[in-house]
């Protein structure tokens, strides 16, 4: 099939690419020029294993292309997919100006039957607009043109978007169209071969899933982190807790970490969007509400961790970071838990020393040459002359450590872990306090020499 896919973000490079690799005819738009030149010549923009070398392979072959020409990407595909982003207005809501803006350039200049799939997460009612949107511009050219409009939500994971979107749990698609589901399904069937994925509902039902989706996983972790300040008031393990109620299959293990709060480009806007729809609808939302607060609060734990374990004055002090990112296997930093701590170590006039084993660029980026920021090569470069050590993300690489090496290298033996990631006796016989997140016995004194 000819497929056209407009943003070339990480959805659309994710959809095109994976799309064009059962052999669909792919061709990605993006405004942006310079993200189109690196693409042609196989440099992406983002960091998701296994994405660049499916990208490459299928772009030398000659399935999946990269333009700038709206025009084009209109003329080449009977799907046209809109992954365009919608960013947090200053309300929370989703601004939809990008995926409007692409719908006009549709209506402007399709000369032939077309369906239009909002991909990117937008609130309820957006294919409506979206509709709207391409009637105008067709009205405008005097010109009628059938086409239909259908939601496809994605629910693909930073880190693991390439499995997320080959063996998809579900393919929701919200439509009304029996053309649409004909499409729709030549369009995903190689992916759809072992048991039937293709979820079909009405339009407003597939735009709402996606946000209740994101929405549930968020309220299981501000769960587990409120259990977790309670464990940690109460002398409880949150940990030997999350293991208990775990196996329960009606909750199950998945998404009950506690740790120092979600971040990413999803969760915390995502929340943040449908309170603002529920609000617009009539309703006060208390718990997305409180979903959210108890993350905001989770954020600074690991401060006031700090500031217990070094003295509420943290004037002065160097801190060591690992891991930057808002979780592992990514490098993007979005509303990333470890920001929020650099930026209120820094406001306290403590500098920080950090690692991270791919975002270090990101945070370069982000933070530029600060000189109270320093960007170290290794874990071991990040952690000399620092007074104490936090974790912010569980990379893999993390999760051994040798406890009494680390002693020599700090100042102050203590361990901020905000990822549960090493058993507390392990690390107080090694002769370190060790300040996790909801471990009931782990706010031990500091060991003094
Ligand atoms: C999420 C959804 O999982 C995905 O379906 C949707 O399409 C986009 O949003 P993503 O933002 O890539 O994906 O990250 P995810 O792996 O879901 O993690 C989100 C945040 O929650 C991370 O900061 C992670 O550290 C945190 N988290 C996750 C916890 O704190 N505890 C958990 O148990 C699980």
């Amino acid at each position: 099939m000819k497929i056209t896919v407009f943003g070339s973000g990480y959805v659309g490079l994710v959809t095109g690419t994976c799309l064009a690799d059962v052999g669909h005819d792919v061709l990605c738009i993006d405004v942006d020029q310079a993200k189109i030149e690196g693409l042609n010549q196989g440099v992406l923009p983002i960091y998701e294993p296994g994405l660049g070398a499916m990208l490459k392979r299928n772009h030398s072959e000659g399935r999946l292309q990269f333009s700038t020409s709206a025009e084009r990407g209109v003329e080449h595909g009977q799907l046209q997919f809109i992954a365009v982003g919608t960013p947090p207005d200053d309300d929370g809501s989703a601004d939809l100006r990008h995926v409007l803006a692409v719908a006009r350039t549709i209506g402007s200049h399709m000369t032939g039957y077309k369906v239009v799939v909002d991909k990117s997460t937008v609130p309820v009612g957006t294919a409506d607009k979206v509709r709207r949107e391409i009637a105008t511009a067709l009205a405008a050219r005097q010109t009628e043109l059938e086409f239909d409009v259908c939601s496809n939500p994605e629910f693909l994971k930073e880190g693991a978007a390439i499995e997320d979107f080959t063996k998809a749990a579900r393919i929701v698609i919200g439509t009304d169209s029996e053309r649409v589901r004909g499409l729709m399904r030549e369009c995903y069937s190689p992916y759809n071969r072992n048991r039937d994925k293709l979820m079909f509902m009405d339009l407003r039902a597939a735009e709402l899933t996606k946000y209740a989706a994101n929405a549930m996983l968020a309220t299981k972790i501000s769960f587990m982190n409120e259990l977790a300040q309670l464990a940690e008031r109460l002398g409880v393990d949150i940990e030997q807790v999350r293991q208990g109620i775990g196996s329960d299959p009606r909750i199950g293990y998945h998404f009950i970490y506690p740790g120092c709060g979600y971040g990413g480009s999803c969760f915390p806007k995502d929340v943040k969007a449908l309170t603002r729809t529920a609000l617009d609808a009539g309703h006060d939302a208390p718990l997305l509400n409180a979903v959210e607060q108890v993350n905001q609060r989770q954020k600074q734990t690991l401060f006031h961790k700090l500031q217990q374990g070094l003295g509420n004055n943290l004037r002065g002090k160097r801190i060591a970071i690992w891991g930057l990112a808002f979780k592992p296997n990514t490098d993007d930093m979005r509303e990333a838990p470890s920001r929020s701590l650099m930026e209120a170590l820094w406001d306290a006039g403590a500098s920080v020393s950090v690692y991270d084993p791919e975002a270090l660029n990101e945070c370069h980026r982000i933070y530029g040459k600060r000189t109270d920021l320093n960007l170290a090569a290794t874990r071991e470069l990040a952690v000399e002359d620092a007074d104490a050590l936090v974790i912010c993300t569980e990379w893999k690489a993390f999760r051994t450590l040798d406890f009494a090496w680390l002693k020599t290298q700090l100042r102050t033996p203590l361990i901020v872990d905000g990822r549960n990631l090493y058993a507390p006796q392990d690390v107080h016989r090694a002769g370190l306090a060790y300040y996790a997140v909801g471990r009931g016995d782990s706010l031990q004194a500091i060991p003094r020499d």
